[in-house]
Formats: C-alpha cells, sequence, structure tokens
C-alpha cells in the first residue's frame, strides 16, 4: 500500500498554503532598504530640474558645500572628470547621471548634497544656485519628428533628429496581398496614455564602500540584483566579486524598479569618495516625476476581415514615447519589447507591425509595468481592434473571437509575427466566461434597458500572453542570455533552503517556491526556507518582472530538486541495500519495488549524505540548476465586464466583472487569486481614472496622489474568478505559466470595450483611457470620439 505523503498537507503543489512572509509584513517587520541603518551612515537628496528643457549655463554649489553637516556636493562636472557624468542604459542609450549640458526633463537629477541627515542634505538642495536658459519642451512624438524640432539628444554625436529607432516585423508584402482581399477593413486609432507603477515603497538604496576589504555592498530596491552587478562593475569600473547587491524586503516593483537610477550611482560614489555609508530614499513625488514610467504609445491599425468574419490580416503602427532617455530594459533583438505578441490567441494568418520610438522631454519611459515588455499594449489595441471589427462587421462579440482563435488542436501554432504558442483552451475558457457573466440574458437586459433610454454594456477581453522570457536562443538584456537559477541545500536533518536568481516584491516566491519543493522530494513546506536578493549567495539570475519568476525561476526550482531526488535515490539504494534500478520513489520516501513495505524517507536520504553515504560518493546533498526554457509560457485570460453608463454624467459603474484565467497549474490557488485580484485593480485604475500628462511646457502633472489617483477599496468594484480551466504548459517542469500580470495585461480593455458597447449606436468608437466621466460624457453628447490625454486644466 502506498505511504506517499498527502501533497496538500505538506503544502506541496495546489496548496493554499498561507503566505510565509506575511508573518512579517502584516506585523510591521518588513526588513526594506529605509529600515536599514549601518554606523556612520549619511544622507543623500537629489536636487531636480524644475525645467523640461534647458541649457544649464552655470551650477554654483558654494553655498551649499558651506552649510554645516554637509559632506559631500555631486554636481555633473564633478560626476564627468570621473567619467560618470553619464551611464550606459539597458537598452544601449545613455542616460545622464547628473545634468552637465541641458537638462531634458522636468525633475532630471541635477545635483546630489550628501550630508549628516536627510534635512540638512535637503536644505542644501535649495542653496545650489543653477542658471538655466530654457528651450522649447516637446511632449509628444508628433511634436518630436515635426520640422525643425530642437535636437533633445545632442549630445549624442550622430543623433540628428529625436528618433530612436524605426523597427518593422512581421509579412508586409503578404499583409497587402490579404488587404487587397478584403470584404472589410475596420480600422482604429489608440492612445494607452502615460502611466506610473508607483510602488508604494519609493526607490532606494544605502551604498557601503569598505576601504580595508575593497568592497561594496549596496543594499537597494531591485527587481535584478544581479543585473545591476554587473552594471556596477561596469560603470562604476569596480571588480564584480568586490560588489555584493542586498535586495532586501521590497515594498512592489511593477517594472519601476528594473531600470539604474542616478540615485543609485550617486550613492556609490559617494560612499567610495567618503567611505561612509551612504543612504539615499526617493520620495513620493520624487518617484512619480522621476522613475520609470510605462505605456506613452499611439497604436495606429486596421484589420482585414473576409464578410463572414475571418481575419485576414492585421496591419500596426506604433509610435512610442520614450521619455529623454531610452533606459527600459528588453530583449535588445526587439526595439518595442514584445508588442508583436499581438494576435497570438487568434488564427491571423499575416501581419506587420511598424513601430517608430523618439525621444521627448519626459522622464525615461517604456517599463514593462507589470507587464512583458510592451505587451500590455499589444494586448489593448489587440481586444479593442477585435471589439470594433466585429461592430463594424454587425457580428456578436463572443462569436468573432469564438470563430477566430486558436483550437485546440492547432498548437503548436506560429503567430503571424513568428512566436510559437504551445497550449490552450481559448475557447473553452470563453464559454465559462460567458456562462460565468449570464451572456444571453445580459444582451436581452441591454436591448431593453437601451428602449428605456438607460446604457448597459458588455466588454471582452480575451487574450494570450508571453511571459516568462527568455529562451536564450531569442532573449537577452544588453547581451546578457536570460535564464534562471536555483539552488537547494539539504541539510542532514532534512530540512533545506532553496535561493534562486529570481527578487519577489511581494509575490509570495518564499512560500511558492517551497511548495515546489515540497512537490519534487516531499520535504513539508514548513521545512524550506527561501531565500533570494543577495548576489554574495544568490545564483546568477535574471530578477523577478515580466511574469518570468514561475516559469524560469520556478522551474529551475523544480530542476533542481530533481537533482536533489537523483542523489537521495543512490543513498537510498545504499540504505536498503538494492540496487538503484530496484528503488521506486512516491512522496516523500523511496521503497523496494518488490517489497513495498521496505523504504526510507527523504530526511533518512539526506541524514545519510552526511552520515553514511556510499563508498565514493561526494558527500552532502546540495546542487544549483540553471534553467533556459524551451519556450515563452502562453497563459491565457478572459475577462468579461459589465458596465451601466449614466448618460447624464458620463459616471460608469461596474456591474459585474468575470475573470476565467488558465495560467497551467496553479502551485498555489490563493496566491494566484491575489495576483489577479491586484491585476484587475490596476486595470480598472488604468481604464478609469489614471494619467500622467505634461503641459505644453513639459511640466508634469501628476506627481503626486492627489492627481494621479490609486484606487481604494471603496472604488474597485468586485470580481468573480474562475479557476476551473487548466492547461499545463507542456515545456515546464510542473506545467506551470506565468500570472503576475495577465489580468494588469487583458483587463483594461474588458472595461474600455464595457463602456462602449454601452455607447454603441451613438457614432462613437474610441474613447482613449482614462475613460473619466466628462469625457464619456463629451462623448455621448456630442456623439465623437474622444482622443488622446485627457487635457491640462492650469490655473490661468
Ligand atoms: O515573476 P512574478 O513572480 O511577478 O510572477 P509569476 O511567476 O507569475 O508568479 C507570481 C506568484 O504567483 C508567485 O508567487 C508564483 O509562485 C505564483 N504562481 C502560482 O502559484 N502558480 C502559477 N501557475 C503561477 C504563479
Amino acid at each position: 500500500m502506498s505511504q506517499a505523503l498527502d501533497e496538500i498537507k505538506i503544502g506541496g503543489l495546489g496548496a493554499s498554503r498561507k503566505r510565509v512572509e506575511d508573518s512579517r509584513f502584516i506585523r510591521g517587520t518588513g526588513n526594506y532598504t529605509d529600515d536599514i541603518t549601518l554606523p556612520g551612515m549619511l544622507h543623500m537628496e537629489i536636487l531636480r530640474s524644475p525645467l523640461a528643457h534647458a541649457r544649464i549655463k552655470s551650477i554654483d554649489a558654494s553655498k551649499a558645500w558651506q552649510m554645516p553637516g554637509v559632506h559631500l556636493v555631486l554636481t555633473g562636472e564633478m560626476m564627468a572628470t570621473r567619467n560618470l557624468a553619464w551611464m550606459p542604459t539597458l537598452s544601449y542609450d545613455t542616460q545622464a547621471v547628473l545634468a552637465t549640458d541641458k537638462v531634458r526633463f522636468q525633475g532630471q537629477e541635477v545635483a546630489c548634497v550628501i550630508a549628516d541627515d536627510p534635512y540638512i542634505a535637503k536644505d542644501a538642495c535649495e542653496l545650489i544656485d543653477v542658471d538655466y536658459e530654457p528651450l522649447p519642451a516637446i511632449v509628444s512624438p508628433a511634436q518630436a519628428v515635426a520640422e525643425g524640432a530642437p535636437v533633445i539628444r545632442d549630445d549624442k554625436e550622430n543623433q540628428l533628429d529625436n528618433v530612436i529607432y524605426d523597427w518593422a516585423v512581421g509579412d508586409a508584402d503578404g499583409t497587402d496581398r490579404a488587404f487587397a482581399q478584403a470584404d472589410k477593413i475596420s480600422k482604429l486609432h489608440l492612445h494607452y496614455p502615460r502611466s506610473h507603477p508607483s510602488p508604494i515603497e519609493c526607490c532606494g538604496s544605502i551604498a557601503d564602500y569598505n576601504r580595508s576589504t575593497s568592497k561594496l555592498t549596496v543594499y537597494m530596491t531591485t527587481q535584478a540584483p544581479h543585473i545591476i552587478r554587473a552594471a556596477v562593475a561596469l560603470v562604476a569600473e569596480l571588480p564584480e566579486h568586490m560588489i555584493r547587491i542586498i535586495s532586501p524586503d521590497i515594498g512592489g516593483g511593477f517594472g519601476n524598479k528594473v531600470p539604474v537610477y542616478p540615485g543609485y550611482v550617486c550613492s556609490i560614489l559617494a560612499s567610495i569618495l567618503l567611505e561612509r555609508p551612504v543612504k539615499w530614499i526617493e520620495d513620493k513625488s520624487g518617484n512619480l516625476i522621476s522613475t520609470g514610467f510605462a505605456r506613452d504609445v499611439y497604436l495606429d491599425g486596421e484589420m482585414a476581415l473576409r464578410s463572414d468574419g475571418k481575419i485576414l490580416a492585421v496591419r500596426m503602427h506604433t509610435d512610442a514615447d520614450h521619455g529623454a532617455f531610452f533606459s527600459d530594459a528588453q530583449p535588445s533583438k526587439f526595439k518595442i519589447g514584445l508588442m508583436h505578441s499581438a494576435f497570438a490567441a487568434y488564427d491571423v494568418p499575416v501581419a506587420h507591425l511598424t513601430a517608430r520610438g523618439t525621444y521627448s522631454n519626459k522622464a525615461p519611459g517604456g517599463v514593462a509595468y507589470r507587464c512583458s515588455f510592451r505587451v500590455t499594449e499589444a494586448m489593448f489595441f489587440q481586444e479593442r481592434m477585435m471589439q470594433a471589427a466585429a461592430d463594424d462587421l454587425g457580428m456578436d462579440q463572443a462569436e468573432f473571437r469564438r470563430m477566430n482563435f486558436v483550437a485546440d488542436d492547432q498548437f503548436p501554432h506560429r503567430t503571424p509575427f513568428g512566436f510559437l504558442t504551445d497550449s490552450g483552451q481559448y475557447g473553452k475558457c470563453l464559454e465559462v466566461g460567458l456562462k460565468a457573466v449570464g451572456y444571453e440574458d445580459f444582451r436581452r437586459q441591454q436591448e431593453e434597458a437601451r428602449a428605456r433610454g438607460r446604457l448597459l454594456g458588455l466588454g471582452i477581453s480575451t487574450m494570450t500572453e508571453p511571459l516568462g522570457a527568455g529562451n536564450s536562443r531569442e532573449y537577452d538584456i544588453l547581451g546578457i542570455k536570460m535564464f534562471d537559477s536555483a539552488e537547494l541545500k539539504v541539510h542532514m536533518t532534512g530540512k533545506a533552503i532553496v535561493r534562486t536568481g529570481a527578487r519577489g516584491q511581494g509575490q509570495g516566491h518564499e512560500t511558492t517556491w517551497a511548495q515546489i519543493v515540497s512537490h519534487e522530494l516531499g520535504i513539508p513546506a514548513e521545512d524550506v526556507v527561501v531565500e533570494e536578493g543577495d548576489t554574495d549567495t544568490a545564483p546568477f539570475g535574471m530578477g523577478t518582472y515580466a511574469s518570468r519568476s514561475t516559469p524560469v525561476a520556478g522551474a529551475a526550482v523544480a530542476m533542481v530538486s530533481r537533482k536533489i531526488r537523483a542523489k537521495a535515490r543512490k543513498l537510498a539504494a545504499h540504505l536498503l541495500e538494492v540496487s538503484e534500478e530496484d528503488v521506486e520513489w512516491e512522496l516523500g520516501r523511496f521503497y523496494i519495488r518488490s517489497a513495498p513495505d521496505r523504504g526510507v524517507t527523504i530526511q533518512e536520504c539526506a541524514m545519510a549524505a552526511y552520515s553514511n553515504m556510499p563508498d565514493g560518493m561526494e558527500p552532502g546533498l546540495e546542487n544549483t540548476a540553471y534553467y533556459d526554457p524551451p519556450n515563452l509560457t502562453w497563459p491565457f485570460a478572459v475577462y468579461i465586464v459589465t458596465v451601466e453608463v449614466d448618460p447624464q454624467t458620463g459616471v460608469w459603474d461596474v456591474l459585474n466583472m468575470v475573470a476565467v484565467d488558465d495560467c497551467g497549474i496553479r502551485i498555489n490557488p490563493m496566491i494566484v487569486e491575489g495576483q489577479i485580484m491586484g491585476g484587475l485593480t490596476e486595470a480598472y485604475a488604468m481604464a478609469n481614472m489614471q494619467f500622467i500628462t505634461f503641459d505644453a511646457e513639459g511640466n508634469c502633472v501628476g506627481s503626486n496622489y492627489l492627481d494621479y489617483l490609486l484606487p481604494t477599496a471603496w472604488e474597485t468594484p468586485g470580481f468573480e474568478l474562475h479557476s476551473e480551466v487548466v492547461t499545463p504548459c507542456p515545456h515546464h517542469p510542473i506545467g506551470a505559466k506565468g500570472i503576475g500580470e495577465c489580468a494588469a495585461v487583458g483587463g483594461p480593455a474588458a472595461f474600455v470595450n464595457a463602456v462602449l458597447d454601452a455607447l454603441k449606436g451613438t457614432g462613437v468608437r474610441n474613447i482613449d483611457m482614462p475613460l473619466l466621466p466628462d469625457r464619456v460624457w463629451e462623448a455621448i453628447t456630442y456623439r465623437r470620439d474622444i482622443s488622446g490625454e485627457p487635457p491640462v486644466h492650469t490655473d490661468d
């Protein structure tokens, strides 16, 4: 009889185990960067530019130097003497650390003061006299490419205009041919507004250079500590083994904590110069005004259609506003990230995408805010286009998607832009969603309501997205191949520690990685401790963003556990005095095939690894696995929203929201649900209320939480989650696909589609996000589309 352990009881795969990290988070005993105080520590504050575009005529820091308590004032000129005024970005561009020649966005770092405390440093910043000569600001891609536009990046020798890249992918000729055959061509023009990931904890670092050991330790808020170590080694020209990056607890990242920021570099240089620890903690406005923004793209597209509803081809063009420096991280092969993952869920024979990236006088943008390298923009365009096309054809929204989905038996499927999707049950997910929302009934109610002047709407968003970069053949950051790692040490009593190259920021890695070990080895999850974020102890990894942790680092955890199991099998054979071939495995135990009652537990094998190993066997039970995934993982989701729009005010209320997510095997269903709810909340915020815009002078409107709204429990609607469709990933060792960002990626289109569905018949084809009541009201009242960013209202 089997003596296998009950996997759910030991906290293995599928257990909704409570998050172990929460015991410190909810008690306020987390250890964030700002919680750390080192002996002799100084504090750094940054002086930021009030202007978006201006030449620097002079900087006089003499008064700041004289202020008691000030130890150092850093300016661009000083940085330049050490070749540190500029740094390379993660996208092969350069970025000013401290401005020398010009400031190029409002909030740009101009000088730093290092003092005994942050208040002295802040006061001293105000004593720095900067003489600016204002220049015209550029705040949109159209302005960037207009005739006579000032060249923002005149620091770059061959940069004669504001274009960063012109990139194309797909089959242009084939797409042209398909369009020539079309019965109908549906068009759409959209703007996905600039948004900010806005983690609750801002960015910060404590650099601690120890002269006697020549070692630099940096505690910092980074999602990718090993990448930062490599960047510091290259920028500061320090030997890599003398750099230790530690990411303590992180209060949310969402992509905002991937780039390298000037504050990190300045605190490091200050610590080296002063030979004392230097702490820099950004304030909220600093974070909102200067750190990695997302989106800010204009999307133009058209779809070639057959009259029966078959999609024949898609053509897309995007203009992306990257701000003053092209500094987001993305695979170097793909200039606009993975925007060409659009339409992967649909059987689209041919497509073509052109993309142009431009500089503007805004803070660097383009970070992957809870998404894989521009996938959010791709899915938003895709699902808005699907709705527009179905409406143009006079077809039912669900039917149009159903008939164009990649069918279950079409996998592996090559998408029109060349990705390979490998699994999914798209039709089934849609049916679950339609049933849950009561589709047919709602359509009837909608008709009846409309007859009485009430505007009800239903929006669908169905999407698959690529999660888990890379494989190393195609994905790299600055030439460093994308893979990930896990190291597992099983102690002699059978307790274990697992370390990965990922770095969670609240996703629950400490809980779920232990569950994978538990699933593979039968060691109870509570006996496995997880550690991430220290480059001196964790194996090299590319970090956590783009929902890549489960697909890559999680896979590495499974693979290293299997290596441990393979060695434990040899130990078991030795203990049971049989040959290895006669040993069988069941969860937590090896036994003799012919005598199942005779077995040894994984804990007994662990003890033997240190006390009774066979002759010739290397002692110990530990190993490391580097995992290079064969493909991305492709989760699928259906989000359906119903709304009522008040035609008198433009206010819209969510009546119901149904989410059907298929992320393959769920390691921890409760954590997965939390990820989905968080993503849907962000999706709702983007659709409903959030934008950061800029006036004509490039002043940032939205650098505080009065203007840039975060949804609270009060506004956020309830979500009905469904988990009944499970399509395991065929190549992931435990069948899991990523989930962290799906809802934030796919959600916005569902809300927008619902509001526009309510307005069907008014002639309104598009309202750009955010769908603020005044914009919806204007669309209804004047029966016109509302495009672009909400206008900036100034006092005068
Ligand atoms: O990279 P990131 O951690 O942001 O995203 P993820 O890999 O999608 O994982 C988010 C959280 O959900 C992690 O704690 C995962 O272990 C968990 N998860 C899960 O339990 N089952 C899945 N199939 C996917 C993720």
